[in-house]
């Protein structure tokens, strides 16, 4: 039995920086089974219609992170979202660049800002100079002290929920919903030694400009829930430091 289709209306975002005088969009429609990925769809509109068309992709199987876009203006992997739903709900497919980076052409953002902020959380541990463990057991943790960054590993750093996040938006320093998931790794690391400094550089400019809209959560693609996370930092710095920053005392006042 063959499985049924469906002609879905795709709007794809285009634009060459530099070339074209604007971004604009171009209608494809193309015929496919509703449970059909959108990825696999823009690769037959790029097989089949428009060579032209860039995207990035790598995986198929939403592990590489690779193929994060907006989805009818949720900023999703492309690979798992499947067409029928988003037909059903909106009546067309409008695919557009992932938000906050630079686009370099068509759906390719340039990801140098995410992965910039990530750089400055110094994602490692950082272990006491003067107390060398033992050799064999400096990995060793208990369940219970594992347990409490369980999320985190499960990020595939795909860049959505840094589209999804208004204070990236409203302040390219805001070091994003990923870097802050991440630095929370280390925070709670039992063998990391930096817990207080890592959360007195972080207030500043960071922590407190998120504002809790929890959109990351809902862009995350691997339940790393990284406004939880967020949350969870800034208990742990109001414990450390009271409430000294603008954010923290309002917090504190609340
Ligand atoms: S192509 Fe790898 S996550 Fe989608």
């Amino acid at each position: 039995m063959t499985t049924p289709t469906i002609s879905v209306p795709f709007d794809v975002y285009r634009f060459r920086p530099g070339k074209d005088p604007s971004p604009r969009y171009q209608r494809y429609t193309v015929d496919v089974a509703p449970h059909t990925p959108v990825l696999t769809a823009l690769l037959k509109i790029r097989a089949e219609v428009d060579p032209s068309l860039s995207l990035r992709y790598s995986c198929r199987s939403a592990i590489c992170g690779s193929c994060a876009m907006q989805i009818n203006s949720k900023s999703r992997l492309a690979c798992e979202t499947h067409i029928g739903p988003e037909f059903e709900r909106h009546g067309r497919v409008v695919v557009e660049p992932m938000r906050n980076q630079p686009v370099l052409r068509d759906l390719v953002v340039d990801q140098s800002p995410f992965w910039k902020e990530y750089d400055k959380i110094e994602p490692h541990l950082k272990l006491d100079p003067r107390r060398p463990m033992p050799e064999g057991q400096a990995t060793k943790m208990t369940p219970a002290e594992v347990e409490r960054f369980k999320e985190t590993p499960r990020c595939i750093a795909c860049a959505a929920c840094y589209s999804a996040c208004p204070a990236v938006e409203a302040d390219p320093g805001f070091p994003g919903p990923m870097a802050l998931s991440k630095l929370y790794r280390f925070v709670v690391d039992p063998r990391d030694t930096a817990h207080q400094d890592r959360l007195l550089r972080i207030q500043p400019n960071g922590l407190w400009l998120c504002l809790r809209c929890h959109l990351c959560t809902e862009a995350c693609p691997k339940d790393v829930r990284p406004s939880e996370r967020i949350r969870d930092l800034k208990e742990m710095a109001i414990a450390v430091q009271g409430g000294t920053e603008l954010g923290s005392r309002h917090a504190v006042g609340f």
